[in-house]
């Protein structure tokens, strides 16, 4: 999704705005612009493709010399991804500039009116609209700027988080959100804006998040003043004080984002628990649980809606609720719930899961089961997010910041947090005994060392994805706790290395996917010695017997697999429900692997966004 950076104070602002927008790549774009402001006048510079390419046209073609520089990266939606299309944009009179992310629906008949009064446009964009829009009203209405962007908001339809600059008033900017994201920073006589904190950390620690509905006008010299846009009321802005640190948000010495988290799943997974699953004294602490504890036992079943990984995390989570708390689960695709009339009760509890909290069909499936009376609980990892402010509760995941467009460690958090809720709720409902509740927490105790230990096999996988980087095909398979493993691994290699990949639950095969398979087709199948083995390992000898190229992820130390397939990579033994968060480990390392061989963009994949605020 787009990617919103602003600056107005004492500092040189592009070098902020840049690096700034440099650290929103990861949103995911396909175009970037600035806007400088200096000796009264606005310099604009924009180009297709990256953050690099618009950084050399900026130096060689504008004095970079401001205090003042709003800058964007573009993901399109209205007009093919093109240096006219790009933001920032400019009004008629050249007095007024934008950047927006979000689509404004009712842009046409806008265009159309603006049109009849003489305006022209040069690029096909909804925001260019907008800004014309703006100018309007301020001419005719005589107002200032905040006032006519308020005017004009309240006449557009659709989603935004804008920042408009106005060259007769240079001591300020004006921000609003609707449905996108916006992070105002409050320095010492400086502000910054932005999509999240990340471009102005290292500034300021204190910032101020807009709610959905919300604008400010941000001047010099004086505290930004928030308001509703529909009815002026103004809103007692509250300063957060942030607790990312820059080095968070960096490589620390991997190659890729993606590889970086990949690694710290342990870590994570640690965050995730720590101060809520407490080995020692047998409990499991979880204020959004506790304080909702009779919702969640007398549910008539939960319902889990998501996107993408999320939706996969979910499909495992529906296995463990099963299993331990005994609570009938559907999971859902968030977008297909929104629009299908679901039947919705007051007994029914609602889990969304979503890393970045700010998914648009995730947010959107959340009102709609509040309306119909359900009782909404959010798994986000971005705290302040958008979905974990419309929840009725939930817990994040504090995996910390993911930056690789492929989600990996939101998924193995995602699946740790929800079994300890199964778990909590499984031990109060009594569907668990105590000491199978014990053992559980001791073993999830120890999920890091053995993701360490699952990590070891790097190198091996290197070799197997070396074999496997010129494949046009893979299937996946797994069953029961594995089968959303199966499709996430799926997943994983055709986002990154556009490979067709598909995953099936083992059994299936034999239902239509057996015909692809001849020697030119490689078969991930993941064979933990639980559970469904001895099935799994006939389908193995299927795979085989029709020349299918096998890769087997087992248990240590297995020996009836290994005899059959061509490829063996072992991750630790654990209870059957804990074997996700150790078989997802070498899948998103093969994926990784077989993408960087074949040169992809790991960290943004060709038209992958990070954070999906549209539908
Ligand atoms: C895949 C991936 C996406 C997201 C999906 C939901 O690697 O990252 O499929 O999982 O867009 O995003 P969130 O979890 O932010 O709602």
């Amino acid at each position: 999704m787009c990617g919103i950076v602003g600056y107005i104070g004492k500092r040189d602002a592009y070098p902020i705005v840049i690096n700034g927008l440099q650290r929103l790549e990861y949103r995911g774009y396909d175009s970037a612009g600035v806007a400088l402001f200096s000796d009264a006048e606005i310099k604009l510079c924009k180009t297709k493709g990256k953050v690099a390419d618009l950084d050399k046209k900026c130096k060689a073609d504008i004095d970079l010399t401001a205090n003042i520089g709003i800058g964007h990266t573009r993901w399109a939606t209205h007009g093919e991804p093109n240096d006219v299309n790009s933001h920032p944009h400019i009004s008629n009179s050249g007095d007024l500039v934008i950047i927006h992310n979000g689509i404004i629906e009712n842009y046409e008949s806008l265009k159309k009116e603006l049109t009849n009064r003489g305006y022209t446009f040069s690029s096909d964009t909804d925001t260019e609209v907008l800004v014309n829009l703006i100018e309007d009203v301020q001419k005719n209405d005589n107002v200032k700027l905040g006032k006519a962007v308020q005017i004009a908001l309240n006449q557009a339809v659709g989603a935004y988080a804008i920042t408009v600059f106005d060259r007769k008033k240079p001591n300020e900017l004006v921000v609003a959100r609707l449905g996108s994201p916006l992070a105002i920073g409050v320095g010492e006589d400086e502000y910054f804006i932005a999509s999240d904190a990340s471009p102005f950390i290292e500034f300021t620690k204190d910032a101020i998040y807009l709610e959905d509905g919300e604008m400010a006008v941000v001047r010099l010299g004086r505290d930004v003043r928030v308001r509703e846009i529909k009815n002026d009321n103004l809103v007692d802005a509250y300063v957060q004080k942030l607790q990312m640190n820059l080095d968070q948000i960096e490589k620390g010495g991997y190659d890729h984002f993606m590889l970086k988290e990949i690694y710290e799943q342990p870590s994570a997974i640690e965050d995730t628990y720590r101060g809520r699953m407490l080995v020692k004294e047998g409990i499991i602490k979880m204020s959004g649980i506790d304080d909702h504890l009779e919702r969640f036992l007398n549910a008539n079943r939960i319902i889990i809606v998501a996107c993408g990984t999320s939706w996969h995390a979910g499909l495992v989570a529906e296995y463990i609720f099963e299993d331990l708390a005994r609570i009938p689960v559907e999971v859902e695709y968030a977008s297909e719930f929104r629009y299908r009339n679901p039947v919705i009760g007051k007994g029914d509890v609602l889990i969304a899961i979503s890393q970045s909290g700010e998914t648009a069909d995730t947010m959107a499936a959340i009102k709609l089961a509040k309306e119909n009376g359900a009782f909404v609980f959010g798994v986000c990892n971005v705290v302040g997010s958008s979905i974990s402010r419309i929840t009725d509760a939930g817990a994040y995941t504090h995996a910390g910041p993911e930056i690789g467009v492929a989600s990996t460690k939101a998924f193995t958090t995602q699946i740790t947090l929800l079994t300890l809720i199964a778990l909590k709720l499984g031990k109060e409902k009594g569907s668990i005994s105590k000491s199978d509740f014990y053992l559980y927490l001791q073993e999830m105790d120890l999920i890091p060392s053995k993701i360490e230990k699952a990590l070891e096999a790097n190198k091996h996988i290197i070799e197997v994805a070396n074999h496997y980087k010129n494949s046009r095909n893979c299937l996946y398979l797994g069953r029961g706790y594995n089968f959303p493993v199966a499709l996430e691994g799926a997943l994983k290699l055709k986002e990154i290395s556009y490979i067709h990949a598909e995953g099936y639950p083992a059994a299936e095969m034999k239902h239509g996917p057996i015909a692809l398979i001849d020697e030119e087709m490689p078969v991930v199948v993941i064979a933990t010695r639980k559970g469904h083995y001895e099935k799994v390992v006939s389908n193995v000898q299927e795979i085989k017997s029709r020349k299918g190229k096998i890769i087997a992820i087992v248990t240590e130390g297995d020996e009836q697999v290994s005899k059959v397939a061509d490829h063996v990579i072992e991750v630790p033994d654990t209870f059957e429900a804990l074997t996700p968060l150790l078989t997802t480990i070498p899948l998103q390392l093969l994926s990784y692997h077989i993408a960087v061989m074949l040169g992809k963009n790991v960290d943004q994949p060709r038209n992958l966004a990070k954070s999906v605020t549209v539908e």
